[in-house]
């Protein structure tokens, strides 16, 4: 399924399924299967249909990002990465401001587990600096750094810890591509095609910037959720990622 992922431009994408409405999800997963990389389920979704819908939605056959985003101590994050383990997810992450300790335990719980039960480990990323917050957010949280060495720190933290890659912002992609090396995976948010309304935005990128920068994954959610065709959003963007859109 790895390899899948970059056989042809649109499988780097995970499409967020950011709805509490399980039918729309439902028909957007069978709407969208074999055409993307697969859905993300954060927490809208799974506080409103939990692990059942998520099933439901895995049965559709589309690789799952998992994005609960765990952050608690080390023992916890152990149990919920290993309960997730039976969704098979794709990819699954937890908070690199969480620690070193709490990483390795979520590293290790989801092998220990994944072998356990037989299947695929879910690739492991660590969620550095939320786009959201700025360096006045950082400042009041107690952290003196700029935002883009707190990324950079967590980062190099997560690979240390044995994640597979962290979630970025498009920003973010370059450095972090030459300082962690070609093998860890950049994921990243806050993609816009350039005929798609931005929304709450604030910093958008292209899906090609994205790509041709060395991001792994992009996530994608209303340009092609909110689209009156999801199917023909989809080509659109394999279309400019094909022909420098
Ligand atoms: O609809 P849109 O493409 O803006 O959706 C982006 C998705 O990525 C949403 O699920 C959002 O929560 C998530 N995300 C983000 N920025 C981050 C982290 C996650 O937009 N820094």
């Amino acid at each position: 399924m790895r390899d899948k992922v970059t056989t042809k431009p649109a499988q780097h994408i995970f499409v967020a399924l950011d709805t509490s409405d399980l039918m729309h999800a439902l028909k957007l997963a069978q709407m969208l299967k074999g055409r993307i990389g697969g859905v993300k389920i954060g927490k809208e979704f799974f506080t409103s249909h939990g692990p059942t819908g998520t099933r439901m939605i895995a049965d559709e056959g589309l690789p799952i990002f998992l994005d609960l985003k765990f952050h608690d101590i080390p023992n916890t994050v152990a149990g919920a990465v290993r309960a997730s383990i039976s969704l098979k997810p794709f990819i699954l992450n937890v908070h690199a401001a969480g620690g070193r300790a709490m990483m390795e335990s979520a590293r290790d719980a989801a092998a220990e587990e994944a072998n356990s039960q037989g299947v695929d480990r879910p690739l492991i990323l660590g969620v550095t600096v939320l786009t959201s917050l700025d360096e006045a957010d950082l400042k009041e949280i107690g952290l003196s750094s700029s935002t883009n060495d707190q990324v950079r720190r967590l980062a190099s933290l997560a690979q240390e810890s044995g994640l597979d890659g962290v979630v970025c912002s498009a920003s973010e992609i370059k450095s972090l591509r030459t300082h962690c090396g070609k093998e860890f995976k950049l994921l990243t948010p806050g993609i816009r095609p350039s005929w798609a309304d931005v929304g709450d935005q604030k910093r958008v990128v292209s899906p090609l910037f994205a790509l041709s920068q060395g991001a792994d994954f992009l996530v994608i959610g209303r340009p092609i959720t909110s689209s009156d065709d999801p199917v023909t959003a989809i080509s659109r963007i394999e279309h400019d990622l094909q022909h420098d859109g």
